[in-house]
This record gives structure tokens, sequence and C-alpha cells, in this order.
């Protein structure tokens, strides 16, 4: 049996929040192990920072397959090799099937800039500047067989300002995102989450404290 609760993070690109992720794996604050990055692009910078934090990188090179049905049967074994407890999706921008989604069902989270259900898809703070909303956020949630649709855990706000555009506005969201989603993690890891239906109920203190 393994001694620690353990996580990997899926990411494509930059990679920051990994880097807040395994940032408050390494003051305390998420009482887990992240074991693995793992990554669809072979340039993404997050790659970079995997290897300065000492945790494997695995390359799975969405383009080198010749159909999305190989890419996954590759993802999920590159997956199932740290037989993790939690999968955190930190920028990664696939849309995973049916077969992952399942498999990982009630233990895998995303993050998307938005306060779903609004915006949800790519551009989503482009989305909230066109439509003129005056409060936006990061939404973390239980990644489901619908995009972006997945119980809610954690979500953060940031005003809209007059004279925003999507990448000022990206940049105030992802302050947010960088605290949400190490406070869900935590959450996930200190067993208070719990889904009933399409809610996430989040008890008010440590299961692991309960002598039942
Ligand atoms: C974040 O805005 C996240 O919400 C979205 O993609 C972006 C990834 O940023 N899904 P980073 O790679 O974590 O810096």
């Amino acid at each position: 049996m393994k001694a620690e609760k353990t996580f990997v993070v899926l990411a494509s690109g930059r990679g920051s929040n990994f880097q807040a992720i395994i940032d408050r794996v390494s003051d305390g604050y998420i009482p887990a192990v992240c074991t693995a990055l793992i990554t669809d692009n072979p340039d993404a910078y997050a790659i970079e920072r995997a290897r300065a934090a000492g945790i494997p990188g695995e390359v799975v090179a969405f383009r080198s397959f010749t159909n999305k049905q190989l890419y996954e049967s590759a993802l999920i074994a590159a997956i199932q090799k740290y037989d993790p407890d939690l999968v955190v999706l930190a920028g990664y921008m696939r849309i995973l099937g049916s077969e992952v989604v399942r498999r990982y069902s009630g233990r895998m989270v995303n993050i998307h800039p938005s306060l779903l259900p609004s915006f949800a898809g790519l551009h989503a703070q482009d989305q909230a500047i066109q439509y003129g909303v005056k409060v936006a956020g990061c939404t973390v949630h239980f990644v489901t067989e619908d995009m972006d649709a997945g119980p809610v855990i954690i979500q953060r706000t940031v005003p809209v300002l007059e004279g925003d555009d999507g990448d000022i506005l990206a940049d105030r969201i992802l302050v947010e995102e960088h605290k949400a989603f190490p406070e869900a993690i935590r959450l996930f890891f200190e067993e208070r989450l719990r889904i009933e239906g399409r809610a996430v109920r989040i008890s008010s203190s440590p299961s692991l404290n309960r002598c039942d």
C-alpha cells in the first residue's frame, strides 16, 4: 500500500497552475505528493518546471499517434504507471474521451477560467469581455463527459474593469486560479468533498480527524 496520497498533473503549456500546485505541496498546504507531470505537448514549459522540481515528466505527444483512441490508450498507460489517487488537469488543452473520464470519475479535476456554467470552452476570458459581464473568475470542477460541466468544487471571482481586454482579465483571473486550485486539491485529499448529483458538498472539518 502507498504510504502517501499521490496525484499527477496533466498540462499542455505554460504550467503556471502546475507550479502553484507543486509550490503548495512543498510548503505542506496540500497533503499529497505530485508524482508526475504528463503533457501532450513536447514543447510545454511545464516540462521545465517539472524538471526544476525533480518531478518526472512524461510526454505523450498527441501528434505522434494516428488516432485519438491510440493517443488516449497511451495517456491512460502513462497515468496508470503512477497509480494516482487524483488526476489534475491544469491547462490541459484536449477534450478527453469517455474511457479516460469514466476511469477517473470522481477523482479527476479541472480548472476553467470562467464562472461556470458561463463561458465554457475556449477563450473564456474573451467571451466574458465580449458579453460585458462585470464579474468574472475561475472554477475548479470534477471532470465529467460533458465539457466544463462537472460538479463545481470552488469558484473565485474578480471584477471586470473598464478598459479590460481578454489578456488583462486573464491575468487577473490567473491570480485567483493559483489560489483556487491548491485549495480544491487540499479539500480533496482531506476527504472533505462529496459529490451529490450536480453539487459538491464540502464538509467543514477534515474527515481525517473524525473518530467514526
Ligand atoms: C489557465 O487559465 C486555465 O484555467 C486554462 O488554461 C490556462 C492554463 O494556464 N484551462 P497555465 O498553463 O496553468 O499557466
